[in-house]
């Protein structure tokens, strides 16, 4: 328990054992972290094996479509799991119980897997070939492609289920993929340091240029779509 207690002391810093304790008043937290801290580590466990399940789809698909077309869509893969900062903050921002059952119940984003092709039209075409597979269930679809949101983001994000096969049982673990092209990603991140969930001075002004830049990314994805010779994808009038 000694050694379980000193990894747990790493793992729920001293802010998240802060907010911890002023939402858990009826309980006695040092007890709920003893109770809970291995089940906790467990479902982590389970998300890193649904995100390595989840990748090696995508890297299977990448390596066949190098074979067989001379292409590879899949410029990188990046993947995370959330921290258990995070974690805490948003299960008491959306007010939900505190329980890892809750947790697993009601985040979806703590396994994230970022696809990035070059192409828009990959995007899609590895979508399709993911989705298709027998094991993956769709559970939520956001196109942000078609439907940028008015910030100019553009990605396309899936909800899965993907099934981790464990010695003698098997897990469905849910997963939140993430597709965006290589100038798509570029301005998320650049514009996730500037002004994602952020106050900035002069926000008007920011958000205009930011908006401004989106749309010249995506022109310029479609014009380099073109002159790849692909179908290009139909991007709506900006
Ligand atoms: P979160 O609670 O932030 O996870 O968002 P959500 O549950 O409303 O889901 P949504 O699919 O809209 O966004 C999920 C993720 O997409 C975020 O956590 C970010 O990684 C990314 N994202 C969404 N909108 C933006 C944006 O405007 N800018 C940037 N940089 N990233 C975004
Ligand atoms: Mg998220």
């Amino acid at each position: 328990m000694e050694k379980i207690n000193e990894e747990l002391n790493g793992l729920w810093e001293d802010a998240i054992r802060t907010r911890f304790l002023e939402h858990m008043k009826d309980e006695d937290p040092e007890e709920w972290i003893k109770q809970n801290a291995l089940d906790f580590r467990e479902l982590m466990s389970y998300y890193r094996c649904a995100i390595m399940e989840v990748e090696t789809k995508f890297k299977v698909l990448d390596e066949e479509l190098s074979l067989k077309y001379d292409m590879n869509p899949i410029e990188s893969i990046k993947s995370r799991l959330k921290s258990p900062a995070s974690i805490v903050d948003k299960m008491l921002r959306r007010d939900f119980s505190f329980s890892v059952e809750s947790i697993e119940k009601n985040l979806n984003d703590i396994a994230g897997v970022r696809v990035i092709t070059a192409f828009p039209s990959d995007i899609y075409m590895l979508s399709e070939a993911f989705l298709r597979q027998d094991d993956i269930k769709l559970l939520q679809e956001k196109d942000y492609i078609q439907n940028p949101k008015p910030n100019g983001y553009r990605s396309l994000h899936l909800i899965v289920e993907t099934p981790i096969f464990l010695h003698n049982s098997t897990k469905l673990m849910k997963v939140e993929v993430q597709f965006r092209t290589i100038s798509m990603d570029w301005w998320a991140t650049t514009e996730h340091k500037i002004r994602y969930k952020k106050d900035v001075e002069f926000p008007e002004i920011i958000d205009r240029e930011l908006l401004e830049c989106a749309e010249m990314a995506a022109v310029l994805d479609k014009k380099m779509e073109i002159i790849s010779g692909r179908k290009p994808l139909k991007i709506e009038a900006i």
